[in-house]
């Protein structure tokens, strides 16, 4: 069977399920990074196990050193290609939670909406891909292609568990293409293609003064105040536009090539319409680039989180004695995040003031990924797209990152394709996190038929 009105008519008697399994999923609190939330992660791993299982798939849940990873398979379709699908079940903190209209974990309808933490990243498109296969296999014709399912529970914490046992996953994840929805649309109504994704490195960094917190009044003037040091050295990282300032940071840059920038300012841009989008008066950035090329291919630094001091009301006139800061570097092709860690080492070596003193921890790197813009697999998938959401596709680079991607390249040897169905205005990692009901069900139409035209491959 191809993904005939028969299936498609399927998928449209099944659109409320759909979207009351994916409630379900989302009401499973799933934070990563939250120790307290082991077992609930757990848990939402348990839930997209036991759907799989369910619709027939061979499903295992493999644990890690931290959170389980769920494998599932379809059966193995001779001269067909396989395809991975990739995504994560884990979901970022949801704090500031008084900025939520309804509880992170109570998923609300509202305006056509799903709003909840997850909602687009990455429950609601990895579900996409898994409520195709299972409606597939429902329907009792067998798939044109073996697809496997790898979705973990780590993403949002840098993959490293995963990395780390990916060369003896290597046979039971071997693949012709991995296909990742998480990620997303151009604009609203221009779905995209991405090929490429930054980089990583992030760091926790502590700078630590008196052994105690002193009287600002007797002590200011005669130590170094951590907070300032602290300051200082983040705002030497970068100048005025945002260049960072560490040696040789730019060396392997890899430069936009002509015809990438020609084929972005294609792209229907608007600065101002972006900027009030997100509550600024103007943009910001490293001169000579566009709003996407600095979003998408140029190397940024940022400060993520910064803690000193006195945080409650009132004043308290003290020197603090330490002061933290938690910051990251996006990356780009072919910068090297190991190399970004020596240089962050070597700047606070050469700037740290006297009377204070460093300690740099780094957490997650990952390197940029770049993929083919013109494979078969993209091919397929702009015909699967554009069936679904009516509109062809536009190939995009993204500024986020997805840890594990590179990898795959590497060490299954495998094309990459990523769909994205979110939205910029998703309000992913943010309060009021949201997926388009109509996306949701789009994405699910559009991975049916992908199945099929990928099938048609071989
Ligand atoms: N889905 C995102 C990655 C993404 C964001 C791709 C925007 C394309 C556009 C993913 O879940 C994510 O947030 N990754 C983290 C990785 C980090 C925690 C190591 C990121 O990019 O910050
Ligand atoms: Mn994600
Ligand atoms: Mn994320």
């Amino acid at each position: 069977m191809t993904a005939s009105n028969d299936l498609l008519a399927q998928l449209a008697d099944s659109a409320p399920r759909h979207l009351e399994e994916l409630i379900q999923w989302l009401r499973i609190p799933s934070v990563s990074s939250d120790s307290s939330r082991v077992s609930e992660v757990k848990q939402a791993a348990t839930w997209v196990a036991d759907k799989l299982e369910c619709a027939g798939l061979s499903v295992e849940i493999l644990p890690t050193e931290g959170h389980p990873m769920v494998y599932a398979e379809s059966p193995r379709i001779d001269g067909a290609p396989v395809v991975l699908v990739y995504g994560h079940y884990d979901v970022q903190p949801v704090e500031p939670l008084d900025e939520w209209v309804n509880g992170p974990f109570e998923p609300t309808l509202r305006d056509g909406n799903l709003y909840a933490r997850g909602a687009t990243d990455d429950k609601g498109q990895v579900l996409t891909h898994v409520q195709s296969v299972c409606d597939w296999l429902a329907s009792g014709q067998p798939l044109p292609l073996q697809v496997k399912f790898l979705i973990e529970g780590e993403e949002e914490v840098g993959s490293e568990n995963l990395e780390r046992m990916l060369p003896e996953l290597g046979e039971k994840l071997a693949c012709d293409c991995v296909v990742i929805s998480d990620s997303g649309q151009y604009a609203d109504g221009q779905p995209a293609i991405t090929y490429g994704l930054r980089g990583i490195a992030t760091y926790e960094l502590t700078i630590d003064g008196p052994s105690q917190d002193l009287h600002s009044g007797s002590f200011g003037g005669a130590v170094m105040n951590p907070a300032i040091a602290l300051c200082q050295l983040l705002g030497s990282m970068v100048d005025e536009h945002g260049r960072v300032q560490l040696p040789g940071y730019y060396d392997k840059v890899r430069e936009l090539h002509t015809d990438e920038r020609e084929q972005w300012a294609g792209l229907p841009q608007n600065d101002p319409e972006f900027a009030s989008a997100i509550g600024v008066e103007q943009l910001f950035g490293e001169k000579g680039y566009t709003t996407d090329e600095r979003r998408w291919a140029r190397p940024t630094f940022d400060v993520n989180g910064l803690t000193s001091g006195h945080q409650g009301e009132g004043v308290k006139t003290i020197i603090p004695a330490s002061a933290k800061a938690k910051f990251s570097f996006r990356l780009v092709p072919d910068q090297d995040p190991k190399e970004v860690t020596s240089a962050v080492r070597q700047h606070l070596e050469n700037h740290c003031p006297p009377g204070v003193r460093w300690n740099l921890e780094a957490d997650h790197g990952a390197p940029g990924m770049l993929a083919a813009t013109d494979s078969r697999f993209v091919h397929a998938a702009n015909r699967a797209i554009e069936s679904a959401f009516g509109v062809l596709p536009v190939l995009i680079r993204e500024g986020g990152s997805i840890p594990i991607v590179t990898r795959f390249q590497e060490v299954l040897g495998c094309d990459c394709l990523l769909l994205g169905w979110g939205l910029s205005d998703d309000n992913a990692h943010s309060p009021n996190e949201k997926f388009r009901v109509d996306d949701y069900h789009r994405g699910i139409r559009a991975s049916a038929i992908l199945w099929d035209e990928i099938g048609k491959l071989n």
